[in-house]
């Protein structure tokens, strides 16, 4: 007999390859292969079918009508936001996140307030949880009299004839995707292929059904569990669930969106009772900020349609090792590198000896280049000794000429700044030939068209 052939799975990104490595040919992780079966025969392309033609397919016109889609609204704003005003039925939502971040608190709080929505059933499975503690937890959030339908198992054969036999679910939580498993593959689950098999057969239920299926994923670093990224290409939409552990607050991210936009973001706080909404992210953000000390600036930055203020807190020191340490939390680091750089070749202030630290504070990422004038203020301040004037607000964008460019959405960040007791703005110059937009009252803006006009401030 033939030697059963096996090959060596990437668990992070999927890659096959012929033989073991250390470090996966795809993404570059290590320690992230796993020896699966191979399968018994390629599959074959058109020439190996006997039958023939295949069933014709009917083409239609682009212009003809469809209904639009309705979507089911938890009234958990937060999230309803993230997936772009609600789900939307037919449609895959995966939900990402390092385990114990909350992703099965979540779903269980959006599967209890969606079923008190009038029409709605939801059903919730889980592969990880006995049906007691499931209960033991809905008690806890205070859904203990809810009608969510509840299951526990794992077998996706299973649970698409109790799906059939239970009459018509509109949105199925799956938790954890990692745990399910089809019968007809040898691997075990939370392989690569058994995890991209039971996700595949579950989307394909929930287009031919028309139910809305979340499934929740978690995100591995170890490599014996494949992570959500396999299966971000079969879903509609991505949600990553983050957060630093030791705070409490939770972001939940749109990373892809077939159905709305990408930067959204959701914010809620992790209490006794569960996960509750924070609808005024600037001041949970700022709440321990202490004012006026050297090294932190206040940035105005957007998060999709909303306006966040974040502290970006920077340390200088000098540095005892022949190459400086550059640690960044919540900020990408060449970036950071390179408002190091421009504020060394265009104005002067000499970083590269020092240890540079930079923090957004409370465990927000930040993303867009409009942070670099905050940063950049920061780092001056810190190098300086020197505290940012208080109650000032900054941003811009730095380009390499040491030029400050500006960035959208000026005045919902100005009206934000104001909103919540800031009185003057450090940001760029308004572009030209645009009629000037107006400025919020009560906020003062200091324009700069230059890096050197904040370091001579
Ligand atoms: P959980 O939703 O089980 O995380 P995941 O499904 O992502 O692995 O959340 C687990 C953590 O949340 C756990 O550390 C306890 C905390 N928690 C609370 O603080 N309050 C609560 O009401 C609940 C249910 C959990
Ligand atoms: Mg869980």
């Amino acid at each position: 007999m033939a030697k059963a052939k096996s090959q060596y799975v990437c668990q992070a990104c999927g890659t096959v390859h012929a033989k073991w490595m250390g470090r996966c040919e795809g993404c570059g992780e290590w320690n992230t292969l796993v020896e699966e079966a191979a399968p018994d025969s390629p599959p074959g392309g058109l020439g190996q079918r006997r039958s023939g033609r295949g069933k014709r397919v009917e083409f239609v016109e682009l212009s003809g009508q469809s209904e639009p889609q309705p979507r089911r609204v938890s009234g958990i704003a937060e999230f309803d936001r993230v997936c772009g005003g609600g789900l939307v039925g037919g449609s895959a939502v995966l939900v990402g996140g390092d385990p114990g971040i909350g992703k099965s608190t979540l779903a269980l709080q959006v599967a209890a307030r969606l079923s008190r929505q009038a029409g709605t059933t939801c059903a919730y499975i889980s592969g990880e949880e006995a049906i007691d503690q499931v209960r033991l937890r809905a008690r806890r959030l205070g859904l203990a009299d809810s009608e969510v339908m509840l299951a526990a198992a794992t077998s996706v054969r299973d649970i698409a004839s109790a799906l059939d036999a239970s009459g018509a679910a509109d949105v199925v939580v799956i938790d954890s995707i990692q745990t399910m498993y089809v019968d007809v593959l040898d691997s075990a689950p939370g392989t690569v292929s058994q995890v991209r098999a039971a996700a595949q057969e579950l989307v394909r239920l929930a287009k031919v059904r028309g139910f809305t299926v979340v499934l929740v994923g978690h995100v591995t670093k170890e490599g014996l569990i494949a992570g959500p990224k396999v299966l971000e290409h079969m879903v509609d939409t991505v949600l990553y669930f983050e957060g630093e552990r030791g705070h409490q607050f939770r972001i939940l991210r749109a990373v892809k969106n077939r159905y709305g936009p990408t930067d959204e973001i959701g914010v809620f706080e992790m209490t006794d009772g569960g996960l509750v909404e924070v609808t005024n992210p600037s001041a949970l953000f700022l709440a321990e900020r202490r004012g006026h000390v050297a090294g932190a600036a206040v940035f105005a930055g957007m998060e999709g349609t909303r306006p966040v203020l974040v502290e970006i807190q920077a340390l200088v020191a000098n540095s005892a090792l022949g190459t400086p340490r550059r640690a960044v939390v919540g900020w990408d680091s060449s970036r950071l590198s390179m408002v190091i750089a421009v504020l060394e070749a265009r104005c002067g202030v000499l970083l590269g000896g020092k240890d540079v630290y930079l923090n957004v504070a409370g465990g927000l990422r930040v993303s867009e280049p409009a942070a670099d004038l905050a940063v950049a203020a920061a780092l001056i301040s810190a190098a300086a000794d020197d505290p940012v004037a208080e109650e000032t607000v900054v941003f811009g964008e730095i380009g390499l000429s040491g030029e400050i460019r500006a960035v959208g959405q000026r005045e919902q960040r100005l009206k934000e700044a104001a909103k919540l007791g800031f009185a003057a703005a450090w940001a760029p110059p308004q572009r030209s030939g645009r009629g000037k937009p107006a400025t919020p009252e009560g906020i003062a803006v200091q324009e700069m068209g230059h890096l050197s006009d904040l370091v001579a401030r």
